[in-house]
């Protein structure tokens, strides 16, 4: 089994541990739940560095009082079974109390890039994520973190934060999995009925379509519009964003972009999905 850790007093004694062997490690935040995306994380840790350590913490600080914090899936036991089985090294799992401690004070705000999408319709979001990713890589002192690419936003936000604070921690984007049908494996795919997988394997279809359209040079407004109308036609009961943005801004595209994103979030029933992909 790999070794869990529960406090920063565990994490500074395997540090030492690892500095004294002049071996390098690689560090993958989860929430836990694990799938076949966040092994593949963890196993590109361990093709770059001597050691992984996967981090497994719901954070209370990225959920807002309507979200899903309490029936988000915790499955320690299992997840540190599938992290045993890749080789990985050793997990971080703290208690609330040990990542927040009482009169804890600190908000870690990111700027611009915050602002839009999941900024949008998850105001808090960003601030939760970015204070706990600062706190986790400043705890575990790792040479390189690797993040999912299916949270983009996300991905571009914690890059912004790592270099505006000098976090010595280097950030690697790594693509999304998916399931055969196209479907971008999530910790809340699991909430999904039979009924409502069926709908949300459409969804990459329809980025897929996007991104042809954009190669057909439909203008960007009519894409996204009956992208949005598609969504909403097959099932999808509410769509959040369905766009086109700068690939590095995730502003709307100019004549001065030069890669393009094409990224989504829509509900289904309860469950909110996202995906994302080059444009
Ligand atoms: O992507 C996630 O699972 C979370 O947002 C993260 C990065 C572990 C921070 O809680």
């Amino acid at each position: 089994m790999p070794d869990i850790f529960k406090t920063p007093q565990d994490l500074r004694i395997y540090a030492a541990k690892l500095a004294a062997q002049n071996k390098t490690l690689g560090f993958v935040p989860t929430m836990g739940a694990l799938h076949e995306g966040h092994l593949t994380l963890a196993q590109k840790a361990l093709s770059q560095c001597d050691e992984c350590i996967v981090s497994i913490f719901v954070n209370p600080k990225q959920f807002a009082p309507h979200e899903d914090f309490d029936r988000y899936p915790r499955t320690l036991e299992k997840d540190a079974e599938l992290l045993k089985s890749i080789g990985v090294h050793a997990i971080f799992a703290p208690e609330v109390e040990t990542m927040y401690p009482a009169n804890f004070q600190t908000t870690v705000s990111v700027g611009e890039i915050s602002k839009p999408l999941e900024g949008e319709f998850r105001p808090h979001f960003f601030a939760g994520v970015a204070t706990v990713v600062a706190r986790l890589l400043l705890l575990v002192g790792a040479q390189k973190a690797f993040f999912g690419e299916k949270d983009y936003q996300q991905l571009q936000v914690v890059k912004h934060m790592t270099s505006d604070l000098a976090i010595p921690t280097e950030i690697i984007g790594v693509p999304i999995i998916r399931e055969d049908s196209g479907l971008a494996l999530s910790s809340r795919n699991a909430y999904l009925s039979q009924e409502e997988r069926a709908i949300a394997n459409q969804l990459n279809k329809i980025l897929i379509s996007m991104a042809n359209d954009i190669k057909s040079g439909l203008p960007i407004a009519t894409i996204e519009e009956k992208a949005q109308q598609k969504l909403l036609s097959i099932g999808f009961d509410k769509v959040d964003y369905c766009t086109i943005r700068d690939a590095q801004t995730l502003v709307p595209p100019d004549k001065n972009t030069q890669h393009l994103r094409v990224l989504a979030a829509a509900w289904l029933g309860q469950t909110r999905l996202i995906d994302n992909m080059e444009g």
